[in-house]
């Protein structure tokens, strides 16, 4: 009886399951969700590659110091880097006289050693890069309620980060005209600015680069593009700083495995032959 029972629970469960499953792939097949603007119209990230790119990637420093160019020249005013000292910038191939002077060229908070209060010094190399901004509420009122992130670690918060953060750069643009026909409802609203490359096509960022904003110490011809790519290589080495670093200790390793492989396989060999069924004359 009590067997019974258990059965009939069982199939009770199973035809919900099944029933459930049923209505929704139903629902799926006969009733398509309704278009929006966002999925017709966002993009993915250009396709373009980074020397950090794949299991060999290495860091080309010039490139680096151009794009750290860039984040001090531009992207500083709005957006902090809070995770990277200044110290770090030794890795970018500047020597530590160089970051001694790039430090003191930032201003950072401190405290008034005679009469205690706040107040701002230059940096030294062990300061970290100093917020632009007090707080979220001064951040908020100075972007039209939106709040910059801060760039530490942004390249792996998404998805494709170096590609997309190029992508999001250069990927300012008017509304193509199919899609002012095709969501006449769809408009940018003030104080946001529309890019096919951010999820729902309109940030609060003004395009923060333009053709010679920056001029390049190494003579580089400085287009969007070009420091876009750089201040993204420059973004991707300061959220994994030891990318080079991992990867040669993760080749270094899988040779090591290979080799203990190989041992292992002759150690085996000999520890059973002497069990070995003695073949026939
Ligand atoms: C005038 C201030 C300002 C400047 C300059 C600026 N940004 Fe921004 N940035 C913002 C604001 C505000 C947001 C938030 C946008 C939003 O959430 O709608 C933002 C967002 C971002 C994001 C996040 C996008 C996302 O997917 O959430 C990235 C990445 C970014 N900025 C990179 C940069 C880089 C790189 C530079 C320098 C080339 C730069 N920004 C210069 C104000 C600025």
């Amino acid at each position: 009886m009590i067997r019974l029972i258990g059965i009939l629970v069982g199939l009770g469960f199973t035809s919900a399951v099944l029933w459930a499953f049923g209505v929704g792939a139903y629902t799926f097949a006969t009733e398509p969700a309704e278009e929006t603007a966002e999925h017709a119209f966002h993009l993915h990230p250009k396709d373009v590659s980074f020397p950090s790119d794949g299991p060999f990637g290495k860091f080309d420093r010039r490139e680096l110091q151009r794009g750290y160019q860039v984040y001090k020249e531009v992207c500083a005013a709005c957006h902090g880097l809070h995770l990277v000292a200044f110290r770090d910038l030794e890795a970018l191939g500047y020597s530590e006289a160089q970051v001694k002077a790039a430090a003191a060229e930032w201003t950072v908070p401190g405290i008034d050693p005679n009469t205690g209060e706040a107040t701002t010094r230059p940096g030294v190399p062990t300061d970290y890069f100093p917020s632009p901004y007090a707080n979220d509420t001064a951040a908020r009122a100075a972007n039209n309620n939106a709040i910059p992130p801060d760039l530490s670690l942004i390249t792996k918060a998404r998805h494709d980060g170096g590609a997309y953060l190029y992508s999001l750069l250069t990927g300012y643009s008017e509304m193509p005209a199919e899609m002012a026909a095709e969501f006449p409802e769809f408009s940018t609203p003030t104080g946001l600015y529309f890019n096919r490359y951010f999820p729902n096509l309109n940030l609060a960022m003004p395009p923060p680069l333009s053709e010679g904003q920056v001029t390049y110490a190494d003579g580089t011809e400085a287009t969007v593009e070009q420091m876009s790519k750089d201040v993204s290589a420059f973004l991707i080495w300061a959220a994994e700083p030891t990318l080079e670093k991992r990867l040669q200790t993760g080749w270094a390793v899988i040779g090591f495995l290979l080799f203990a492989t190989v041992l292992a396989w002759f150690a085996k060999q000999q520890v059973w032959a002497p069990l070995k069924p003695k073949k026939k004359a």
